[in-house]
């Protein structure tokens, strides 16, 4: 595909290694690697830079003039969107659920400094929030729709370039593991490395039926992208998402704190701290093996750490 993406991510990011962090959870020193996105260039970070310097220039490319988009109200997907919008000279509108009760907190913040137009939705999930994200952006002058995560083939573009990344930075033959929301940043990862078997996603329960919505997306992304259709199937980890989409897990809390204090890592409670939770209890039961080198993608969202739902909790011992 010729789309020139607009560089503002800053990647590469850099690739740590984390040996103390292996050692407190049962692997190998020299096993364990932080890929650090949540290190990514605009708004604080996250792994949404990416995907959002090829949808940027897509829209541009399209003569949009306002990106149009969604998600939950500390979604960390639209807080980058409304930058990368702003910084592109376009407008943003984000449909959000829930209602703007109270004091803006966590990723709100940054969406109202950016100059976000905010659309709340009144209910708390809604499974069709990719429809009233396309129906805005037809009813928007210049609309461009990006649905929920931005992942789409066009915005998984920016994680085949991370595939790449990942390997020119080494070790070798890694397994990538991270944290899997609306499955465009697995899909694109897969689609980079030609091999579902390279990468073991954790999810957390964003949408429902996550593992054919990847398949589906990593082939149209690899046809996009000129790379062969990758082998294998996606692997999904499920069990860590506790009794719902952003739910407080012991697990969970454990693991920001492990990142925090063995390897300096900010990991947050929605996303990738119950991903880490995850590989923590895969390396627990030994089904990390000890030589394979293990590559955690830190996907960023540290701002929903700050709100009222979690800030207390997650301090506790
Ligand atoms: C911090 C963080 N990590 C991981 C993800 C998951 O990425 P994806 O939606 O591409 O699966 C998200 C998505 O919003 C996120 O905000």
């Amino acid at each position: 595909m010729d789309l020139e993406p607009i560089r503002f991510a800053g990647a590469p990011t850099p690739m740590q290694r984390c040996d103390d962090l292996a050692e407190a959870i049962g692997l190998e020193r020299g096993q364990l690697y932080f890929k650090r996105d949540d290190l990514t260039a605009i708004a604080g970070g996250g792994n949404k830079a990416r995907k959002l310097e090829y949808l940027c220039a897509d829209a541009i490319g399209s003569g949009a003039t306002t990106l149009v988009t969604g998600g939950a109200a500390q979604s960390n997907h639209v807080r980058m969107t409304a930058v990368a919008a702003a910084m592109t000279g376009l407008g943003c509108v984000a449909v959000l659920r829930g209602d703007p009760s109270g004091a803006p907190q966590g990723n709100l913040v940054l969406d109202n400094i950016a100059g976000a137009e905010l659309v709340f939705t009144g209910d708390a999930y809604s499974d069709d929030l990719d429809d009233v994200i396309v129906d805005t952006a037809a009813a928007t002058d210049g609309g461009y729709a990006i649905p929920l995560g931005g992942s789409t083939p066009v915005g998984c573009l920016g994680y085949v370039e991370a595939a790449d990344e990942i390997d020119d930075q080494g070790p070798a033959d890694s397994l990538v593991v991270h944290a899997t929301g609306s499955g465009g940043t697995h899909a694109g990862l897969v689609a980079g490395f030609g091999d579902h078997a390279r990468v073991t996603a954790v999810d957390v329960g964003a949408v429902r039926e996550i593992t054919p919505k990847v398949a589906n997306l990593a082939s149209q992304t690899a046809v996009l992208a000129g790379r062969r259709v990758p082998v294998g199937s996606p692997n999904v980890i499920e069990g860590f998402v506790g009794d719902g989409y952003g739910a407080k897990t012991d697990a969970t809390r454990t693991a920001i704190s492990l990142a925090l204090r063995h390897a300096g890592v900010v990991l947050d409670p929605v996303y990738s701290g119950k991903a880490f939770g995850g590989l923590v209890h895969l390396a627990g039961e030994g089904r990390l093996g000890s030589d394979r080198p293990i590559v955690f993608v830190a996907t960023g969202g540290s701002p929903v750490l700050f709100t009222e739902r979690y800030a207390t909790w997650v301090g506790k011992r």
